[in-house]
């Protein structure tokens, strides 16, 4: 008899060709979940994390789609349901991270994050409660950025302040049938998106943030949304969890 506890499930995760989205979709898959890879453009990366997953006994599709808009996050869907016939867990993590001052920041700029960071997730969570089965899972990427008030991250922590409100007002809409929705707040966490224009001594200052002295990994974030994900979880909706190592 099979114990891992998401046999049977089929997972979504948006932005899974690296990063964060990586380790959730190979933890999700070590719990038995059939995984759909997304990316935008890294098809050799997706794929290498499919073959990963598939070699080890697992069962993964890798799917290009453009998540910042209707039209992609549609055929995502589509595609999703035509290969495995159902969607039970569903992870916005699809992100990207732009800081300028408000004083700086240009009108294409901040349509491109509000798109990819919140428009995506906003039309992913559309088609999930329109398509997700019945005690299903919606788990949004947030930030912990949202509670601090770091020079530069305006148009970000907003986008990521609009997440945490979706999942709020989400969970009361779609609780009648069973699905739980919630959002994973993480800190710095040591991906291409952190590192991306930082120094060392930079990277070395947040570390010393934490409780802990170091920077947060990716499967420090894909553990957490791995219990959201899980039957453990099931009374546990429309929260913000934090998971920052005492970041803040
Ligand atoms: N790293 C941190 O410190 C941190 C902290 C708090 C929150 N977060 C959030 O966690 C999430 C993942 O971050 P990460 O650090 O893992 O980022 P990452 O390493 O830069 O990976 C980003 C992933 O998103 C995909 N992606 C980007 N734009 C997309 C689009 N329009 N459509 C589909 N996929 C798209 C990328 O695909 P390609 O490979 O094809 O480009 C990649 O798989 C983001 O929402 C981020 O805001 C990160």
């Amino acid at each position: 008899m099979d114990h891992k506890k998401l046999s049977g499930k089929i997972a979504l995760v948006t932005g899974s060709s690296r990063g964060i989205g990586r380790a959730v979709v190979e933890r999700l898959s070590r719990e038995g979940a059939a995984v759909v890879i997304n990316y935008l453009s890294s098809s050799d990366r997706a794929d290498e994390v499919a073959a990963a997953i598939t070699s080890g006994g697992g069962t993964a599709v890798a799917l290009q789609a453009d998540v910042s808009g209707i039209e992609g996050i549609q055929r995502l869907f589509d595609k999703t349901l035509e290969h495995f016939g159902r969607l039970d867990i569903l992870v916005n993590n699809a992100g990207i991270r732009i800081t300028r001052t408000v004083a700086d920041t240009p009108e294409d700029e901040f349509d491109r994050l509000f798109a990819i960071n919140f428009k995506g997730p906003f039309f992913a969570c559309q088609q999930a409660a329109r398509r997700i089965s019945d005690g299903g899972r919606i788990i949004n990427i947030s930030s912990a950025v949202t509670r601090m008030m770091l020079p530069g991250y305006a148009i970000y922590a907003a986008s990521k302040a609009a997440v945490d409100q979706l999942t709020r007002v989400l969970a009361k809409e779609i609780g009648e049938r069973q699905v739980t929705v919630n959002a994973v707040c993480p800190g710095p966490v040591d991906t291409e998106l952190l590192r991306e224009g930082k120094t060392e001594a930079q990277l070395q200052a947040m570390a010393q943030m934490a409780a802990f002295n170091r920077l947060g990994n990716a499967e420090d974030i894909a553990d957490v949304v791995a219990f959201l994900a899980g039957d453990d979880a099931r009374w546990v909706t429309g929260q913000m969890i934090h998971v920052n190592g005492g970041y803040i």
